[in-house]
């Protein structure tokens, strides 16, 4: 059994339509759809925002429906300059950017398991890379995305980066913010709300997993604007794009 989360129903919709759905649970007021996708057997669900919901959701899906893999899709701000609107990118490793029990324990680093930074799966990477890389030069994004959508965000060729994603309870959107978290950890493509907290589950329950995000906004002024137009317009269909093609290999 593969899981896949995403936070926000805007995230996982498509994915849920395009399944073949035997059964529905809801366990901690989250409703869990189980059925086939790319005749592969799947949990779905969405964990709502931010790392506590994201960890009840990674947890049950463990002690609950064991599942053998993770799959998390969902939208980021983009804090690399490089890292455009349209963008995927995948996780090499996951940090939790808000952590702080300094001078107790070195800034960011998870008290009394010692780790800063969480590793996602190389397997399930090098799959995922593999198809995204694949898919983006055929294009295939604009059978599920229509021209008129990709030109109205001003998405031309978007890009794989691969890298550390960094996450934290906070809708990054302000300059200050941005730079602080660059200063801690120069080398972040993005910011979102839920991946460190998975990855962090996963690493104690040894469940392979990876973190898939479509940027939806810069982290900037414009951040909710863009955010919330991306949810409405696009971001259901870049993550049924995405996760189809890693389930069909
Ligand atoms: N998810 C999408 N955009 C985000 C942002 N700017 N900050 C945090 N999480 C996000």
């Amino acid at each position: 059994m593969i899981g896949i989360i995403g936070a926000i129903p805007e995230e996982i919709n498509a994915i849920i339509e395009e399944m073949q759905i035997s059964e529905t649970r809801i366990i901690g007021k989250r409703k869990y759809y189980i059925g086939k996708l790319e005749n592969k057997d799947c949990v779905v669900v969405f964990s709502r925002i931010g790392k506590v919901a994201a960890t009840i959701t990674t947890t049950t899906l463990i002690q609950e429906f064991k599942i053998a893999k993770l799959i998390f899709t969902g939208v980021a701000g983009g804090i690399n300059p490089n890292v455009k609107v349209g963008d995927i990118v995948l996780a090499t490793s996951l940090s939790q950017h808000d952590f702080d029990a300094f001078p107790l324990y070195p800034k960011n680093e998870i008290p009394l398991i010692n780790k800063k930074y969480f590793k996602t799966d190389s397997g399930l990477n090098q799959i995922t890379s593999t198809e995204i890389t694949s898919f983006l030069e055929n294009k295939t994004i604009h059978s599920y995305i229509s021209e008129n959508d990709l030109n109205e965000f001003g998405i031309q060729t978007p890009v794989l980066h691969q890298g550390l994603i960094v996450s934290g309870d906070q809708f990054i959107y302000q300059p200050e913010q941005v730079s602080k978290i660059l200063t801690d950890f120069p080398e972040a493509l993005c910011a979102e709300m839920e991946g460190a907290a998975v990855a962090q589950v996963c690493h104690e329950y040894h469940i392979p997993f990876t973190v898939i995000r479509t940027i939806s906004d810069n982290a900037n002024e414009s951040a909710t604007l863009d955010f919330n137009k991306f949810i409405e317009q696009i971001s259901n269909r870049y993550g049924l794009w995405i996760v189809k093609h890693i389930l069909q290999n």
